[in-house]
């Protein structure tokens, strides 16, 4: 058996592609829109063919890649009937399998994150009659189990059941590898290590910890994290719903960028907040593009239905227009460049709107 994890570090998403070397084929499974490319190339390097691409869900943190898989590779999409997606596909249900080579992978239905989460227990036939390891979608993470309030309300409980039904009556030897680790906002507390065992899990991940439902659904419903940006978009987009391809943004001088803001767009630079910090156009957000879940962040961050536009300038376009703000409450702490506060207001109000960070403010006003 082939086994590859394919992490996206600023999502936390995890992809896998699994294949047999004698049948040169393989599956791709959950695959992100941002990583066709490589799905490819690690298929092309390993001499396998992309025969089939599955889904563990519909995701509502990220665009699936899945179309353009298919485009690339005509494998067919394997998406569960639940979930209600309108492109050509094929649906699989409880007790399907997928078979590639000596690997085998079938489905059991675990509804709860969403209704239409599976988990796929993967046997490579050269080893054992036995599953080896279980893609647990987002029902069960390293550490944790997936957000309850994407999948409706018994979704809590649906979630408990599954658990029940079909990991824990797993051996304590089969390894567990989830559809996000640390940073994704399908969870909460989830770790950072991206594999883990049912033993391992049943031990020490602490949902596993109630014998009583209702404790359960108590526990999984304290403390869930805000729901994805931008949560109905994605998942229209993922169901076929709603367009894939968007206007593609272009930089903005800073000139531009000034009179967008005038005309109550939002504006974000993407520099590095030191750069930021040398000058900046008076209102603009800045969101490092190299920072950790960029996408998400912005999404949090930026207003709502205000048109964007994006200022990736060099620092030496801005320092004609230093941001003057005298209600930047940024102190020193030692630094003559860098200043942090734990309520920057260095973006302006708009619409009524303050945008506060808790973000380093690093701007020329807190200089004078
Ligand atoms: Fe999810």
């Amino acid at each position: 058996m082939i086994f590859q994890q394919l992490v996206n570090e600023d999502s936390g998403c995890l992809s896998y592609l699994i294949g047999c070397s004698e049948a040169g084929q393989a599956v791709v499974v959950d695959p992100g829109r941002d990583r066709v490319d490589e799905y490819l190339r690690v298929a092309r390097k390993k001499g396998l063919r992309i025969a089939h691409i599955l889904e563990t869900h519909t995701h509502a943190d990220h665009i699936s890649g899945n179309r353009d898989l298919a485009a690339a590779t005509r494998a067919p999409i394997h998406v569960h009937h639940a979930a209600g997606v309108v492109f050509e596909h094929e649906a699989v249900r409880d007790g399907d399998t997928l078979r590639v080579g000596n690997v085998e992978l079938r489905v059991a239905h675990t509804p709860g994150h969403t209704p239409d989460s599976i988990s796929v227990l993967v046997t490579d036939h050269s080893r054992s009659a036995e599953p080896w390891f279980v893609l647990t979608g987002d029902l069960l993470f390293v550490g944790s189990v997936g957000r309850p309030d994407l999948g409706g309300a018994t979704a809590a409980e649906d979630i408990w059941d599954s658990l029940r039904r079909v990991l824990m009556p797993l051996d304590d030897l089969v390894e567990i590898y989830p559809a996000h680790g640390a940073g994704s906002s399908c969870g909460k507390a989830m770790s950072a290590k991206a594999g883990s065992t049912i033993g391992f899990e049943r031990r020490f991940n602490p949902a596993f910890r109630y014998d009583d439902k209702r404790a359960f659904v108590d526990f999984i419903m304290a403390g869930i994290p805000p729901k994805p940006a931008a949560f109905e978009k994605i998942v229209a987009k993922n169901r076929g719903l709603a367009p894939l391809v968007s206007a593609k943004p272009r930089p903005y001088s800073a000139r531009e960028a000034k009179e967008a803001l005038a005309q109550g767009a939002g504006v974000l630079d993407l520099r590095d907040s030191a750069d930021f910090g040398e000058g900046h156009v008076p209102g603009s957000l800045n969101v490092w593009i190299d920072s950790p879940q960029f996408a998400e962040r912005v999404a949090g961050m930026a207003p709502a239905g205000a048109p964007g536009a994006w200022w990736s300038g060099a620092a030496r376009d801005s320092r004609s227009r230093p941001c003057r703000r005298s209600r930047c409450t940024t102190s020193p702490p030692g630094s003559s460049r860098a200043r942090t506060s734990s309520s920057s207001t260095c973006a302006r109000p708009r619409n009524g709107t303050t945008v506060t960070s808790s973000r380093r403010c690093t701007c020329r006003c807190s200089r004078r």
